[in-house]
């Protein structure tokens, strides 16, 4: 930064070589006619020029260096505050990232080169009051105008700004959908439509744009107008007072070569201006998703966890959905205890398991794992202890070792090769064309809906997890696959790990110790296996048998009992 300043000092120091030398070669050269002192004076005139150019271009370098270290600086920053934003429904907030990225060209651009230099101005009209106080004047008066037409500008395009790039934001998450589904798209035959419906939400990104530019432009056409005429109304000045007298010819170059450095980077100012607004408005989104960053405090680090979950009155709301997601949520499962999870479509079982996962917070009541709450956890430590499998896998892209793996530095091929052997995973893994190193294509699209499942299994037991969510994890297993599930679970189980599971089917009920049974976010059972399941799941509750005792819940059974 120093430099940087330094730099544009002596920039702008050089930039007085041309109107000074011209003042020298008219005012002395010419009346003693004195070729030494012209060749002189050029030579050094030339040496200043060439120093002038060194110094622009290590500016130049200095910036785009430094705006490169600016992003180096915040992007682990806003992507780790993307990561723990998001709440894994796809809502992810990567522009922040574009952001960064709009603010790196931004610090590099010339724009900032010439805002660099904007505090030389005065000085320039210092000198030109210093050579004549009417081209000081006029300078100055020119300056005024100038200015004032780009605050103008900015106040004029500023609305259209926000708006174009809130509706680029929109434009761009309907192109990530469709980009990412392209498959789906053209096999639903949606093609045009996916196209209209992006050309149309781009539509609203460019009319603002278009209309801030044209307002832009024609300000900018009237300051290069005004400009001009300055520039006029100065050499006419300045004959003026040669005529009179009262300055010599050289000053009426210098100043009018002054007049010109000091008006014309005014005007690029307007330009500037509309740079600076978008830069500062995606400044403020970068701030904004970094300060939670900045400010979050070190969690103390707490010991390795048995594995017991208390889920005590947990309640869970949603500000889209009025009613609560889950209501009085109450259970217990300890170490070496496998805990199923059963209810209806829409129950809240794969919200349940989120929070368990620690992904959500509850809105009321607490969730422990060896009595802290998922929220006093450090979150990356939490998450070696927790194996979680969604109900739509999400298999991050890569090889296999690496979606089992995920993103863990230390793993070693034997915990890899461990945790496909315990989810009975190694063989299939091995069939694959290149075994572990097979490149599994964008969320594992190029394996089956089985292969996903197994290898996402694989990626729960992976590591010493004491606590293992599966979602639905025999949807897409044939009947020798949900077998190696079970005995994958009991093996888990069998090392102390506590285990919960959601399904729909029948057979992992017989390996479970425990039962708990959803039903439109209430707790309607949870005990054990025998007990809960004495009614079929599917067909409408008669009288709720209550496990949990608790207002919340109570409401929520009379309700369901009235109905
Ligand atoms: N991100 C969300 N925004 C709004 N509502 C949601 C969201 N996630 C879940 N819900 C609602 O919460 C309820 C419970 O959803 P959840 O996915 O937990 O059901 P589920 O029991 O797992 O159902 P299934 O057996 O079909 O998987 C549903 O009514 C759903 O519409
Ligand atoms: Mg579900």
């Amino acid at each position: 930064m120093v430099w940087i300043v330094a730099f544009s000092v002596s920039i702008n120091v050089l930039l007085l070589v041309l109107p000074f030398y011209s003042i020298e070669v008219f005012d002395r050269v010419i009346s003693s006619g004195s070729v030494e002192t012209l060749v002189g004076l050029t030579v050094i005139a030339a040496f200043a020029l060439v120093f002038s150019a060194c110094f622009d271009t290590l500016r130049s370098r200095l910036l785009s260096r430094f705006a490169v270290r600016f992003e180096r600086y915040l992007a682990p920053i806003v992507l780790e505050s993307t990561i723990v934003d998001a709440t894994g429904r796809g809502d992810g907030r990567a522009h922040d990232l574009a952001n960064l990225r709009e603010l790196r060209t931004f610090l590099s651009s010339n724009t900032v080169a010439s805002l660099l230099d904007a505090p030389f101005l005065p000085a320039f009209i210092f000198i030109l009051f210093f050579l004549h106080p009417w081209y000081g004047v006029i300078a100055l008066i020119g300056s005024v105008i100038l200015l004032a037409m780009g605050v103008v500008s900015r106040w004029v395009a500023k609305a259209e700004i926000a708006q174009a790039q809130h509706a680029a934001q929109a434009a761009q998450a309907a192109l990530d959908g469709i980009v990412r589904h392209s498959g789906l798209v053209r096999a639903m035959g949606w093609t045009k439509g996916a196209v209209r419906e992006f050309m149309d939400l781009n539509d609203q990104t460019l009319s603002p744009v278009v209309r801030a530019s044209e307002r832009v432009y024609a300000i900018g056409a009237v300051a290069r107008m005004v400009r001009t005429m300055l520039q006029v109304a100065a050499i006419a000045a300045g004959a003026w007072l040669v005529l009179q007298n009262e300055v010599l010819a050289g000053s009426l170059i210098a100043s009018s070569i002054l007049i010109a450095r000091t008006l014309q980077p005014m005007e690029g100012l307007i330009s500037a201006w509309r740079a600076l607004a978008s830069a500062h408005e995606a400044w403020k989104q970068v701030q904004a998703a970094a300060a939670p960053m900045l400010v979050r405090s070190r969690r103390t680090l707490l010991p390795s966890p048995s594995g017991r979950v208390e889920v005590k009155r947990m309640t869970y709301r949603m500000a889209t959905v009025q009613r609560p997601v889950l209501a009085g949520v109450t259970f217990e499962c300890r170490p070496s205890e496998i805990v199923v999870v059963i209810g209806p479509t829409g129950a809240g079982k794969s919200t349940l398991l989120r929070l368990m996962a620690g992904l959500e917070r509850p809105s009321a009541g607490t969730i422990r794992l060896d009595d802290a709450a998922l929220q006093d956890w450090d979150a990356d430590q939490l998450g070696q202890f927790i194996g979680y499998l969604p109900q739509d896998v999400q298999l991050l892209g890569g090889t296999v070792a690496e979606a089992i793996a995920g993103f863990d530095e230390d793993a070693g091929d034997e915990d890899i090769i461990a945790a496909a052997v315990h989810a009975q995973a190694h063989e299939m893994i091995l069939s694959l064309p290149a075994g572990y190193q097979t490149e599994i294509g964008r969320d594992g699209n190029r394996l089956s809906g089985g292969q996903r499942q197994r290898i996402g299994l694989a990626r729960a037991f992976f590591g010493n997890r004491k606590l293992i969510l599966l979602d639905e994890p025999n949807a897409n297993l044939d009947p020798e696959g949900e077998q190696a599930l079970c005995s994958a679970i009991e093996r888990a189980k069998a090392r102390g790990a506590t285990v919960v599971i959601v399904t729909h089917r029948p057979r992992l009920l017989t390996i479970a110790d425990a039962v708990l049974l959803l039903r439109d976010g209430g707790q309607l059972a949870f005990g054990a296996p025998a007990e809960v399941l004495r009614r079929p799941v599917t067909s409408p509750v008669p009288k709720p048998h209550v496990v949990s005792v608790n207002t919340e819940h109570q409401k929520l059974s009379a309700r369901e009992t009235a109905r």
